[in-house]
């Protein structure tokens, strides 16, 4: 039997209506602060992500879908939205819209990840980009949005941390005493990490190898290094959480895992299972790097599952169909089909689509939980009258053979 890939999934139809709900929730929330939704390819350019998200990243050295296509050019399946989105604004000429740009998305990312609950190779992310702002307000609303979003959908028991991790002026200072930290047990370290001290050291602080981590424990903070544009944004940011009533922990240890974030990082962490569920950042240099406009932006990502593993107990039940027509004969479909077309503006109908017996249809009409259900015969049709039978109480009705009166029948059920 062939089995799904290793690090994937499949949703089944009982399970959809909650990623569904989680979706239309997001939906809601990102329209309610102006946001409008962005669909991008699923696979782009290799040179996007090596450049966006950076050569020296995870992500890029480790956990890329890379292949070539038939015409030998380097293909990479998205491993997350920023760099897409950018590539997007930038060739759409999108810095012509009212700025900022705002947009949202849920889409399917790709990483070679080691396997393990929480984290997979083909997983969903939820996230907005807000593209053309420096203000510490953009910042805010980021985490507003999450915070609405995340409260949305139940989920509170998350803790929001932040930090700040510069701008490419304090960090040349940073990098500095870093190397210099990290130099003195360099040979300690993992090849990763060796590799890494020259190009980019704050990558290190990022590893996840245990004797790394171990290592890192005392390494400077670039708190204690922000410049002076960099610290006064930080504090706005800040003292507007506090305002706001959203609490935070600073925490010098986020550094996240892409090259593009600079001044604001932050992550909402699961306190079930100490999981990011959602996470994000300013991103000021990415626009210029990826040869746009030196545009300044700020935005977040959510992981579906991490969300659905929260929320699986407190979820509401799955819709169910609330009437089912039964027909003793099939010359009596044509009846069933109007009645069904009409009421379906209203509520779910399902009818015999397998030419079943009728004994066979009342077994599948039980199986499925129907609600109501409406049996058309011969005398049904010449008197036009026919009987529906709430499933649950088992209280009869005789009903006009006519949506009306059995949509009104249905209602007085309940
Ligand atoms: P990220 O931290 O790499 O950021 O991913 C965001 C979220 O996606 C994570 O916090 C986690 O919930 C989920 N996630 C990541 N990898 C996996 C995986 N292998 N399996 C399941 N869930 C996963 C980004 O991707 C940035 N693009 C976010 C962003 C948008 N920053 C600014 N704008």
């Amino acid at each position: 039997m062939i089995q799904k890939a290793k690090g994937t999934k499949d949703i089944l139809a009982d399970e959809s209506y909650r990623w569904q709900l989680i979706e239309e929730a997001a939906q809601e929330t990102f329209e309610n602060f102006g946001l409008k939704e962005i669909r991008i390819p699923t696979f782009e350019y290799t040179e996007l992500f090596e450049r966006g998200v950076g050569d020296t990243t995870d992500v890029v050295q480790k956990e890329m879908y890379t292949f070539n296509d038939k015409a030998g050019r380097s293909i990479t399946l998205r491993p997350e939205g920023t760099a897409g989105i950018v590539r997007a604004y930038i060739e759409n000429g999108l810095f012509s819209k009212p700025s900022p740009y705002k947009v949202w998305y849920k889409m399917p990312m790709f990483r070679y990840e080691n396997v393990q609950k929480g984290r997979y190779r083909e997983f969903n992310q939820i996230g907005c980009e807000i593209i053309g702002t420096s203000s510490y307000l953009a910042d805010i609303e980021a985490i507003n949005i999450a915070n609405t979003f995340l409260k949305k959908i139940s989920i509170e028991d998350v803790k929001l941390k932040i930090n700040s991790i510069g701008c490419p002026t304090c960090r040349k200072k940073y990098q500095e005493v870093l190397k210099e930290f990290v130099n003195e047990n360099i040979n300690m370290y993992c090849s990763t990490c060796k590799s890494r001290l020259d190009k980019n050291p704050m990558r290190i602080l990022d590893c996840k190898e245990e004797k790394c981590k171990k290592l890192n424990k005392g390494a400077p903070v670039i708190l204690d290094y922000l410049c002076e544009e960099c610290k006064e944004h930080f504090e706005n940011v800040k003292n507007m959480l506090k305002q706001l009533n959203i609490n935070y922990d600073v925490d010098s240890g986020i550094v996240r895992g892409l090259d593009y974030y600079t001044k604001t990082v932050f992550e909402f962490i699961s306190q079930k299972d100490g999981y990011t569920v959602l996470a994000g950042g300013r991103y000021d240099g990415l626009i210029k790097e990826l040869d746009g406009a030196d545009t300044p932006a700020v935005g977040f990502a959510a992981g579906e599952e991490r969300l659905l593993s929260l929320i699986e107990e407190k979820q509401p039940e799955d819709f169910k169909t609330e009437l089912y027509i039964a027909t003793m004969e099939q010359n009596q479909m044509k009846k069933a089909l109007e009645i069904a077309e009409t009421l379906r503006k209203y509520i779910v109908v399902e009818t015999d689509i397998c030419s079943r017996s009728f004994n066979a249809q009342l077994k599948y009409a039980n199986k499925i939980g129907a609600e109501n259900l409406l049996v058309i015969g011969e005398e049904e049709i010449k008197n036009n009258t026919a009987k529906i039978k709430n499933m649950k109480t088992g209280e009869e009705k005789t009903v006009e053979l006519n949506a009306d009166s059995i949509f009104d029948s249905i209602i007085e059920f309940e």
